[in-house]
Order: structure tokens, then sequence, then C-alpha cells
């Protein structure tokens, strides 16, 4: 079964027929050139097609195209404006990449973990429920524990992450 379905994509609104069972990945990609969002494992477990999703971060490859019609999709190449979004410049200056296959996804996850921690919502290792989370290492290892790298950038990622948080 197909659907027309339309998503603003970087700021272009792309109108698109999708099988049913498509899913945004897919959408993304293969229907709309839009391969900065990886397909890694396409099972929810890498976080390397992450993208921002009417301001959240999402796993692309877990959600149905259909699902989303109308939403607004933000991808790792749509957060820069002239410069550099602040995430990315951070990852640049920290070396928080190597292949780079990874890295649209992180980067996209980073700036929903800042913005997730700036509105309070806690994570799996907040003590404090009742406070505004603080982004320490551990938080930021916890809040990016859904994007894996496989080259060993972790390190790199933390301090960018860390950067922009405490900015
Ligand atoms: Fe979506 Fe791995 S490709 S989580
Ligand atoms: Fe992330 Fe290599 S930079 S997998």
């Amino acid at each position: 079964m197909e659907a027309t379905i339309s998503l603003t994509v970087d700021g272009t609104e792309r109108t698109l027929s999708v099988d049913t069972r498509t899913t945004l990945l897919d959408a993304l990609r293969e229907r709309l050139g839009e391969t900065s969002p990886k397909k890694g494992c396409d099972h929810g477990q890498c976080g390397s097609c992450t993208v921002l999703l009417d301001g959240r971060r999402h796993l692309t490859c877990l959600a149905l195209a259909v699902a989303y019609d109308g939403a607004e999709v933000v991808t790792a190449s749509g957060l820069a404006g002239d410069d550099l979004h602040p995430v990315q410049q951070a990852f640049l200056d920290h070396d928080g990449y190597q292949c780079g296959y990874c890295t649209p996804g992180q980067v996209c996850s980073a700036v929903g973990v800042v913005d997730e921690a700036k509105q309070g919502h806690p994570s799996h290792v907040t003590d404090d429920l009742e406070a505004d989370p603080e982004l320490s290492d551990d938080e930021i290892r916890e809040r990016m524990s859904g994007n894996l790298c496989r080259c060993g950038a972790y390190p790199g990622i933390l301090a960018a992450v860390r950067e922009v948080a405490h900015s």
C-alpha cells in the first residue's frame, strides 16, 4: 500500500509517495537522496541513523515514514548555517571522529542531549530527579550511549559534548 507524505527536510518541503512499510531512514536516503543519516545496523542499536525529528532525536531506522507525515526533519547536514553548528565545530576542534560514519548521528544526538538536559529531562544516571541535570561526564556518556563509534573516537566526542554543554 502506498501513501503520499510530506516532510520538511533541512528546511525544504519534500513530498513523496512511499510504501507504508518504508522506514524514515530509507525514505530519506533512498528516495530523497539525503545521505547524511547513515544505515549502520538498521536495527536501532548503533545510532548512526539519528536525526532531529520535530526537535527531538530519533532513530530513523525504527520509524515508519508514513507515521511522520508533516514532520520537520533536521539532519546533521542541515544543522549548519553560514557557520558550523556549535556541536559540529566542537567535534572538529576536539577530533571527535575518525572514519566519520557514525558522526552525523553522533552530532544530531549531541544536539538532542544538550537540549534534553536544558529542558530538565533526567537520564538513567541522574541522582537528583528534582534538580535540573548537570551534564557531567557520566551523564554525557549515558545519554550518548545509544551512538556507537567503532573506531574509538569516544574521548573526543565526550570532550566536544562537554564543551558545548558547559558553554
Ligand atoms: Fe539505526 Fe543503527 S541504523 S540505530
Ligand atoms: Fe564513528 Fe568511526 S568515527 S565509527
